[in-house]
């Protein structure tokens, strides 16, 4: 029997969780969530989230600030909306319980991150994402409409196409009417219907061997609208964050924030050189592209593992009380950061692409909504300006709660919807088959589509993948459905993605960078 919902969203981060919140007064929310609740990008977060609220900041310098990190790809409309918004959104937050730092008389403790020409970043600690996901988490778990289906799995969106109708991209009437969605625990796929979907599924730092990403971010959103026809854009642009911490087999890597440059920690090298002049006037705190680009170099150059973060010139209990979570971390590798510089190297962290979304988080296809980092909205351009993302997952959930909130009356139940086919022999497949896929997978993008790239090493990348694409979906065709087959189809299907949109791109710009298209302005 098909479940219903007024609402279902998929995906518990701050976009998932901030769009149910907001729908939830007015009609049932499913929310899905493929492992816990809390565990996603956001629960992870550490900087902290941008927005204008004090002078001598204002929205005008924001703007700036995005615009050029953006790199000349952002949409000036979406940006002057998101950053005039941000003050509405964080009071949002607070109304939700979360708790931003506060200085002694009472105003936001702000800092400062790479790009950002004021300090206006709001931020708990050094784990704002954790504060962030408890007091939404407990709205939600308190809120009589929302159902929260933690270990479940959406698998694929429900469309005509399930009807026995053909489905093209050029098509403009595609409706969504649900997903499938897989019961872990159960093993059980229900037919969820819904008036509207809201995806919020996240990022794709998987596909790369080094990430910042918890496991869950293998773009799966971003492939169940791809596979649904939808549109997708952008895809070339991967953020690689300059500061993961070099401990070789951790996954996914510890991030050191960008906050932590922004209090005053310089790049080294090895021998304790700062090199940052060499490649930018404002140094360690340059955009994100470029100065990861410049440790890439660096290392290269220089045959070494990692780069140094140097904050042993700051002040011992301030250091300690700002950043507590990354002291701990540190020492329990024997690294005390008031005496020792950090170890460091860039790790894949945030996909500036993904679904296309107009300014109400409508996505291409009818009665489905995106919002968070599964989407391409325009704010980012090329690159994203840091902390920007936590601010426009939540912007873009109130937009499109919003809209939907207008519309959803207007949206019947599709009755008529087929429950999942299964049909034919299936069998567990091996799961030797599916890990080692996403190791090639893994190694495929990092060596050939990572922070450097060029004609040769996407040609590379595309043939080595299509083999792989080949094997994975006669896999499918014939296996039980499991969440890490579908995860892999689903990478698999985001790197496609990744290296069709950067084969397109004839020019090196913001993250993507080519030998084949030098860019003397921007780049080392
Ligand atoms: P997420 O928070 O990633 O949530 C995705 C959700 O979707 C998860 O619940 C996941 O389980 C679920 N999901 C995915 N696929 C499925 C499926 N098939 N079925 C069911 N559920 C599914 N940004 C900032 O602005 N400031 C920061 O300080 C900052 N720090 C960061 C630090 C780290 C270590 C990382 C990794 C990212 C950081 N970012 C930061 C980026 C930011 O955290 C993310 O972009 C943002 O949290 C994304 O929110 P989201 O709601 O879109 O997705
Ligand atoms: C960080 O704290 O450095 C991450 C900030 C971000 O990704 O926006």
């Amino acid at each position: 029997m098909a479940r219903k919902y007024d609402f279902l969203v998929i995906g518990s981060g701050l976009a998932g969780l901030s769009f149910a919140l907001k729908v939830a007064e007015h009609g049932t929310v499913a929310l899905v969530s493929k492992t816990k609740i809390s565990e996603s990008n956001t629960w992870y977060a550490q900087g902290g989230i941008a927005a204008v609220t004090s002078f001598p900041d204002s929205y005008e310098k924001h703007i700036n600030d995005t615009l050029d990190c953006g790199d000349g790809l952002c949409d000036i409309e979406t940006v002057e909306m998101v950053v005039s918004e941000a003050p509405k959104q964080i009071s949002e937050l607070l109304k939700w319980g979360m708790r931003f730092d506060t200085t002694p008389d009472g105003t936001f403790d702000l800092a400062r991150e790479g790009g950002h020409s004021e300090y206006r970043v709001l931020h708990h600690k050094d784990r704002t994402g954790t504060e962030i996901m408890r007091a939404l988490i407990e709205e939600a778990r308190n809120h009589k409409n929302i159902h929260l289906l933690d270990h479940h799995f959406a698998i694929d969106l429900i469309t005509q196409h399930h009807l026995g109708s053909t489905v093209t991209r050029q098509m403009d009437n595609i409706e969504c009417y649900g997903a499938y969605v897989l019961d872990v625990h159960r093993n059980e796929i229900s037919t969820m219907l819904s008036r509207v979907t809201f995806i919020a599924t996240g990022g794709i730092g998987n596909i790369y061997q080094t990430t910042t990403n918890p496991v869950i971010a293998t773009g799966d959103g971003v492939s169940m609208v791809y596979r649904a026809k939808g549109l997708v854009e952008n895809m070339e642009f991967v953020q690689f964050h300059p500061t993961a911490l070099y401990n070789p087999g951790e996954r996914p890597s510890f991030l050191i924030t960008e906050a932590l440059r922004g209090h005053g920690a310089i790049l080294r090298t090895n021998d304790g050189k700062e090199f940052m002049h060499k490649y930018d006037k404002r140094h360690s705190l340059a955009p994100r592209d470029i100065v990861a680009r410049a440790i890439d170099t660096e290392i290269k150059l220089r045959g070494e593992d990692h780069v140094l973060l140097d904050a042993t010139h700051l002040e011992p209990e301030n250091l300690i009380a700002h950043f507590p979570t990354i002291h701990e971390k540190c020492m329990t590798l024997g690294i005390d950061m008031r005496k020792q510089p950090i170890p460091v190297v860039p790790a894949a962290h945030y996909l500036c692409g993904g679904i296309r979304v107009d300014k109400n988080a409508q996505t291409s296809i009818k009665r489905l909504y995106a919002g968070g980092e599964a989407t391409y909205t325009g704010l980012h351009g090329a690159n994203r300006l840091a902390s920007n993302s936590l601010l426009e997952a939540i912007v873009y959930a109130d937009r499109g709660a919003t809209h939907a909130l207008e519309n959803f009356r207007s949206f019947t139940f599709n009755e008529v919807i087929p429950a999942w086919n299964d049909e034919g022999t299936r069998l567990p497949e091996e799961m030797i088959l599916i890990t080692q896929e996403f190791k090639e997978l893994q190694a495929i993008m990092t060596n050939y589509v990572g922070i450097v790239r060029s004609n040769l090493r996407l040609k590379r990348a595309f043939e080595r993948l299509e083999i792989i694409y080949r094997e994975t979906e006669e896999l499918y065709e014939k296996s039980v459905v499991s969440t890490q087959l579908c995860e892999l189809r689903n990478a698999i299907n985001v790197a496609y993605l990744v290296i069709k949109m950067a084969r397109r791109r004839k020019e090196s710009r913001g993250l993507h960078y080519t030998l084949d298209f030098p860019n003397k302005n921007r780049i080392v």
